[in-house]
């Protein structure tokens, strides 16, 4: 009788590493449509603090009231509130992708202690950035994001997908205004720590995340 010895065939289709990176980089960038995939692959946890205060806003407490009534305008929610709710996810974890923050000194200095990795830093000019929060849609099932000519929805989903309220055009203008005093400084801040790694987001979302992707390969190897 013939034996034969089981072999056992494991495929690591995605790779784990312990990490703690900073997406930056102005609205609409693309902060969101990386981290989503990058977080998948490299299996970290994905905090955007836009969405933990939009979800706040949702549950209508007396907490989400009050930011509602920055983010509805296109400020900045208060540093204090913010990073004990962003403190608050992180917990013990060990890897993470902060997606939109920091977004002020201030915030950057809170989180001194977090031995940062990297800041990868999404650079896109003015014009580009309108186009893409004009024809931003989400998807309130899952939470996807899409682009109406960029990143197209399926087509049975569609009807379903909503406009972020502060996608309207007077409201992205005060968020680029806030971006240029507030969260520039944060990129000079990381720069002189040597942390910085600019990417050029112009490219379609496949570059982009690519361009992203290696740079997380680099800093890993
Ligand atoms: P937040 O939700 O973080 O908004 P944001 O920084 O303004 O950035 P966005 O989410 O609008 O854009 P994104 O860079 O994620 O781009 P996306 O991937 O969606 O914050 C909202 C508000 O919350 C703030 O204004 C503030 O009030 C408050 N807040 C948040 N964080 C705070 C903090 N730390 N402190 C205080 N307050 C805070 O892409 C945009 C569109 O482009 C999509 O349609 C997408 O499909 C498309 N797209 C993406 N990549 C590409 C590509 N390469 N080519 C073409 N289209 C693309
Ligand atoms: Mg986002």
């Amino acid at each position: 009788m013939h034996c034969y010895g089981k072999i056992f065939i494991v495929i690591f289709l995605d790779t784990k590493m312990d990490m703690k990176l900073i997406i930056l980089g102005p609205p609409g960038s693309g902060k969101g449509t990386v981290s989503e995939k990058l977080s998948k692959k490299f299996k970290l946890f994905h905090l955007s603090a836009g969405e933990i205060l939009r979800e706040e806003v949702d549950k209508k407490t007396q907490l989400g009231k009050e930011i509602r009534l920055f983010i509805d305008k296109g400020n900045l929610v208060p540093a204090k509130l913010v990073v004990e709710l962003v403190k608050l996810e992180i917990g013990n974890k060990k890897d993470y992708l902060l997606d939109g923050f920091p977004r002020s000194l201030d915030q950057a200095k809170e989180i001194k202690s977090l031995d940062i990795d990297a800041a990868i830093y999404l650079d896109l000019p003015e014009k580009a950035i309108i186009e893409r929060l004009s024809e931003r849609r989400l998807d309130p099932v899952t939470g996807s994001t899409y682009h109406l000519k960029y990143l197209p929805p399926p087509e049975k989903i569609r009807k379903r997908l909503i406009l972020r309220k502060d996608d309207r055009p007077q409201i992205i203008k005060q968020r680029l205004k806030v971006y240029q005093q507030e969260t520039k400084p944060v990129i000079g801040y990381y720069r002189k720590k040597g942390l910085l790694r600019k990417v050029d987001a112009g490219g379609s979302p496949k570059e982009v995340y690519e361009k992203v992707e290696r740079i997380v390969k680099q800093l890993s190897a």
